[in-house]
């Protein structure tokens, strides 16, 4: 049976920055953190002021115990720009847990992330106890505070950057395929640019190895209800990635 979803005005714990223009926001709302799932997500309200739409938001981790969860955001416009100027004990409205998360159901799987989709990872390779080994990237090593977020919680860290100012010089997937071959995962989890998800899904297919994709669409209600989010799925069906993802099968939407 479903659980129902929340709508909490959430006191912010903590918010610090990581890098230039990334944050992340610790809040307080109990009911959320315990039924949350690593690959769900949560839609946040301001309060006051004139941004009226909720913006989604990737889980990076929830503490049952503690009541707490916790996103890592770039700032990319109004909304996101709104977040980071809010201190400790402001409170933000949040809505969920939302769609379906990740399949934990994997003896060794791959994570690969890139950018702000490693966010979601975190809270997956957590929920893995050292299972998983992860393969991230990103622009720069400045960019890389993901390292050592994820480092307590992975089996083996490879780390990809652009410019080489960190770990292997080039795109994430480039490392793929070898990783592929000698690793014997059996599963492929990724969240992160388009393309970047197209090629891993692809690489994965080749090697016979399920993947799962976490997709990202403009959203407005999150709920199912408005239609926003929908795409097209590879049987010809339409299906949101709200309600029915953002974790979905990569055979399913690409
Ligand atoms: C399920 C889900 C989980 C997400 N998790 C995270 C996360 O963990 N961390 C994080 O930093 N971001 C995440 N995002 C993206 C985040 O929701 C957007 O960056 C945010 O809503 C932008 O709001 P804004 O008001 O700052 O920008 P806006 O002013 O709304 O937009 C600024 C510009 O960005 C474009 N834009 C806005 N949202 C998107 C989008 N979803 N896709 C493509 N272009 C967009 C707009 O068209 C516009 O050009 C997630 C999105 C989804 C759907
Ligand atoms: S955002 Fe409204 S249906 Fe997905």
């Amino acid at each position: 049976m479903a659980l129902p979803k929340l709508s909490l005005d959430a006191p912010i714990l903590a918010q610090e920055k990581m890098a230039d223009a990334v944050y992340r926001m610790t809040v307080h709302c109990p009911g959320i953190a315990a039924q949350a799932q690593p690959g769900s997500f949560v839609q946040i309200r301001l309060l006051g002021g004139d941004i009226l739409l909720r913006r989604p938001l990737g889980i990076a981790d929830a503490d049952a115990e503690k009541g707490t969860i916790t996103f890592i955001y770039r700032i990319l416009g109004k909304g996101t720009s709104a977040f980071s100027n809010l201190c400790t004990d402001d409170k933000v409205n949040v809505l969920g847990p939302l769609g379906h998360g990740f399949s934990q159901n994997f003896k060794k799987p791959l994570i690969v992330g890139g950018g702000m989709g490693l966010s979601p990872l975190l809270f997956y390779a957590k929920a893995m106890g050292k299972k998983a080994d992860v393969l991230m990237g990103g622009k720069t090593a400045s960019e890389m505070f993901w390292a050592k977020l994820f480092e307590p919680h992975v089996s083996k860290a490879y780390i990809t950057t652009d410019d080489g100012s960190l770990g292997t010089k080039g795109f994430t997937v480039s490392l793929l395929p070898e990783l592929l071959e000698e690793g014997s995962y059996d599963a492929v989890i990724v969240c992160g640019p388009e393309i970047m998800m197209r090629k891993t899904a692809e690489l994965a297919r080749e090697a016979g190895i399920s993947c799962q994709v976490s997709l990202e669409k403009r959203m407005a209600c999150g709920l199912g209800a408005c239609l926003s989010c929908s795409i097209d799925a590879t049987d010809g069906t339409r299906r949101k990635v709200c309600k029915d993802g953002p974790v979905f099968w990569a055979e399913e939407v690409f």
